[in-house]
């Protein structure tokens, strides 16, 4: 099955919502099936996503783009934030509407909200046929089974030890170039504040031999740059069974940027609690990889990282900063933020931002904090900032975000950059997109003798605050 379809994914972006995955559908296979699935959350659930058309691609299903056509609609769900949850709510009301005319459309929703609210969907919300949680998607054929039969279905059982480590992914809306590759699965860390332990269960780690795997087989397949994926990739550790192999973070990196010098590695999320010297120096030995480190601070105050149970206080994460700067002055450095949390005072919130100040961070993700049910934080705190506070900490935050930003990209200005064609520019039909080593965006004029996948320098003559442009020079 060939994909066709590239809506731009971006690398652990959570305010993504509801992109459509779509493939190809075979020829011959007019009287199929179809179903169609709508992804929200990070790119662990569009991950998951290919996992699931593969599985239905093996029960015979082809995918549709358009969910008024499709046999089955699936929704695979975000539960980080009380707006993510809304977003599928309200979208479900319009399966809802198409789903009143069709009745034999079955429904079903998928991935971290199914998790937490578990059979209490099927409860809420009439029109689900079928709850599956992230762990669960080899079952489908035994839930679509009983749906079919007349049965509403639920498997929401967390494991242990599921990877679908040999479960070749479906690749959906891609470029051809960029992939993710799942490296492990769920979070031990119970981050106060953060629902996803509860919905993706346990820390596991994939195969070392199966990632090599799928990331030589993407690179056979014509693909570029991969991005690992983990809620903590800095404590991915797997052994074989007899124990004679073991394989960290570092010992990954290494063992797949040999893939090939011209496969680009990237890797989502770090933290700065277990990312190691080590890493960095890995980082540093390998050209592939790339030279960007997403490591999410959330606050600069220490007293309320302790309070958000993050393990790690205002010292350590500079610290980690200094030795990033130390060991690769040219990478880049992004963040996620979160703002408002219980009890934060003006004082922290200005810890904060005095902490933006020293990192000027490339690229950051800016969030107010949304209590989630279940959770320690929830248990313990009480979600006291009021609403209006939290809304102008957040414009702050972003505004001097915006500043650094723009700082960061016009320092790049005059230099010569190597930048993986990925495509044309969504903006002008003469232009290439791609992007740098360092993840920023940059925008050039086509050359007849480059096609996407290639790589070629370009010299940045311009920015804006969110991309490069330039030419291609020799
Ligand atoms: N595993 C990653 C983060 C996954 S969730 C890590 O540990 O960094 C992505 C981001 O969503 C988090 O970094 C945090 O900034 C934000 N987030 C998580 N829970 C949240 C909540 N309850 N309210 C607001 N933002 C939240
Ligand atoms: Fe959530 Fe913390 Fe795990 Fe990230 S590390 S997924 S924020 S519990
Ligand atoms: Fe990802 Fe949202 Fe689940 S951020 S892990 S899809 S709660």
């Amino acid at each position: 099955m060939q994909a066709i379809k590239n809506i731009g994914l971006k690398d652990h972006d959570e305010s993504r919502q509801g992109e459509v995955l779509m493939l190809d559908t075979k020829p011959g296979l007019i009287d199929a099936r179809k179903f169609y699935i709508e992804s929200y959350g990070c790119a662990m659930n569009f991950s998951d996503s290919e996992i699931v058309a593969s599985i239905m691609s093996d029960m015979g299903f082809v995918t549709t783009d358009e969910f008024r056509e499709a046999d089955v609609v699936f929704i695979n769900t975000c539960s980080i934030r009380e707006n993510a949850e809304q977003r599928v709510r309200n979208r479900l009301k319009e399966f809802g509407a198409v789903k009143k005319a069709n009745p034999g459309m079955i429904v079903g929703v998928l991935g971290c909200m199914a998790e937490r609210l578990k059979a209490k969907f099927l409860e809420e919300e009439k029109l689900v046929d079928v709850v599956i949680g992230p762990d669960a998607y080899r079952d489908l054929p035994g839930l679509i089974g009983r749906v079919d039969e007349g049965d509403r279905a639920v498997n929401v059982l967390l494991s242990r030890e599921e990877t679908y480590a040999d479960i070749s992914p479906v690749r959906l809306n891609t470029n051809g170039i960029s992939a993710f590759v799942s490296i492990m699965r769920g979070c031990d860390n119970m981050c106060s504040f953060c629902v996803v332990p509860f919905t993706r269960g346990r820390e596991r780690s994939r195969d070392a031999h199966s990632i090599y795997k799928e990331v030589e087989e993407l690179f056979e397949q014509g693909y570029r740059e991969v991005t690992l994926l983990g809620q903590n990739v800095d404590s991915y550790k797997w052994q074989n069974e007899e124990g004679t192999e073991q394989v960290n973070f570092a010992g990954l990196l290494e063992m797949v940027s040999a893939v090939s010098p011209l496969m680009r590695i990237r890797f989502s999320t770090s933290h700065p609690k277990d990312i190691t010297d080590e890493v960095l120096h890995t980082m540093s030995r390998h050209a592939n990889i790339c030279k960007y480190i997403h490591l999410p601070v959330q606050s600069g105050n220490s007293r309320i990282l302790e309070m958000m149970n993050r393990t790690y206080d205002r010292e350590w994460y500079i610290d980690r900063i200094n030795a990033i700067r130390r060991i690769m002055p040219e990478c880049a450095i992004s963040t996620d933020m979160i703002t408002g949390f219980c009890s934060e005072t003006e004082e922290e919130h200005q810890d904060t931002l005095s902490l933006m100040e020293y990192v000027k961070f490339d690229f950051a993700y800016m969030f107010i904090y949304s209590e989630r049910p279940g959770t320690p934080a929830a248990k313990k705190y009480a979600d006291d900032v009021p609403e209006d506070v939290k809304g102008e900490r957040l414009k702050q935050i972003v505004a001097l975000q915006h500043v650094h930003q723009l700082e960061r990209l016009q320092q790049c200005i005059g230099k010569t950059y190597q930048v993986l064609i990925e495509g044309t520019s969504k903006k002008s039909q003469d232009d290439f997109s791609g992007r740098s080593d360092q993840n920023a965006v940059v925008i050039f004029p086509k050359m007849d003798q480059y096609k996407p996948g290639d790589y070629v320098n370009v010299k940045i003559e311009r920015c804006t605050s969110a991309t490069l442009m330039g030419s291609i020079v020799a």
